[in-house]
């Protein structure tokens, strides 16, 4: 791997020395972990509590990639990204010297007034680009492989567990950089197919084995 990696940032090219290269690792699994967790939870937590839109990509598995988009941009985990400024500007009124830091509200952007009804979760919205991996030269490496991970997990969780709620009355608490729910309690039975709530090809029969279970994701440290 180390043979393939040049940095080309410095006019000459030259092989990642192995400090590095273990920089960049940590870095890639730092990057995907904490997020797509946090972004799992969010996507979990809104189709618990919107049964229409949980019955919409049951009946229509195509609707899992907006789906999955919209999660993105309305649970956007990320609230912002620094950037240090490369030049003296000045930004609608407002100078900007080189060395300053900004922090852009990407979360906020995808909020903005371009998303028709921008605060409601619409499940088919038609695609427009969202910052949820935020933009440019420093736009998250993992992109692709989060949206596929989400997709793929929405789609499996949704084939197992068609109907599931959260089971706790207690407030849902944010914590961290990342807005990521410190606790999701979820439960399902088969209580509710014996109500005839089952849709789709799965038999009745293949929940009445199971009892209530109940998941919880396991609070953060620090
Ligand atoms: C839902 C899941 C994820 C979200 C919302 C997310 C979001 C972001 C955001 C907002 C940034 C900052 C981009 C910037 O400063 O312009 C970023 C950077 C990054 N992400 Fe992700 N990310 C996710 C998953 C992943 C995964 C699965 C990986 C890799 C396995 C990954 C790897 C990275 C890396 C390496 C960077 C740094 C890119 C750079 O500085 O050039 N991310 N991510």
């Amino acid at each position: 791997m180390r043979s393939r990696i040049e940095l080309e940032s410095e006019g000459a090219a030259r092989l990642v020395s192995h400090e590095e290269l273990l920089d960049i690792c940590f870095m890639l699994v730092v990057a995907g972990l904490d997020t797509t967790r946090a972004q799992l939870g969010w996507m979990l937590y809104h189709f618990a509590t919107h049964p229409e839109d949980r019955r919409r990509v049951i009946e229509d598995p195509d609707l899992v990639v907006s789906a999955v988009e919209e999660v993105l941009r309305y649970y956007s985990i990320i609230y912002g990204d620094g950037r240090k400024v490369v030049r003296d500007m000045e930004y609608q009124g407002c100078p900007i010297k080189k060395g300053d830091m900004i922090y852009g509200m990407t979360s906020a952007a995808n909020r903005d007034r371009k998303f028709e009804d921008a605060d409601s979760f619409i499940i088919d919205r038609a695609p427009i680009p969202n910052l949820a991996f935020a933009a440019g030269p420093h736009r998250c490496l993992g992109a692709h492989l989060a949206r596929s991970e989400l997709q793929i997990a929405l789609q499996e969780w949704l084939r197992v567990i068609p109907y599931y709620h959260v089971d706790s009355d207690e407030p849902l608490i944010e914590r961290g950089a990342q807005l990521s729910l410190v606790s999701l309690p979820l439960a399902w039975s088969t209580a509710e197919e014996a109500n005839g709530l089952l849709c789709g090809s799965q038999s009745p029969a293949t929940y009445a084995l199971d009892t209530a279970v109940v998941m919880a994701l396991p609070p953060l440290t620090g």
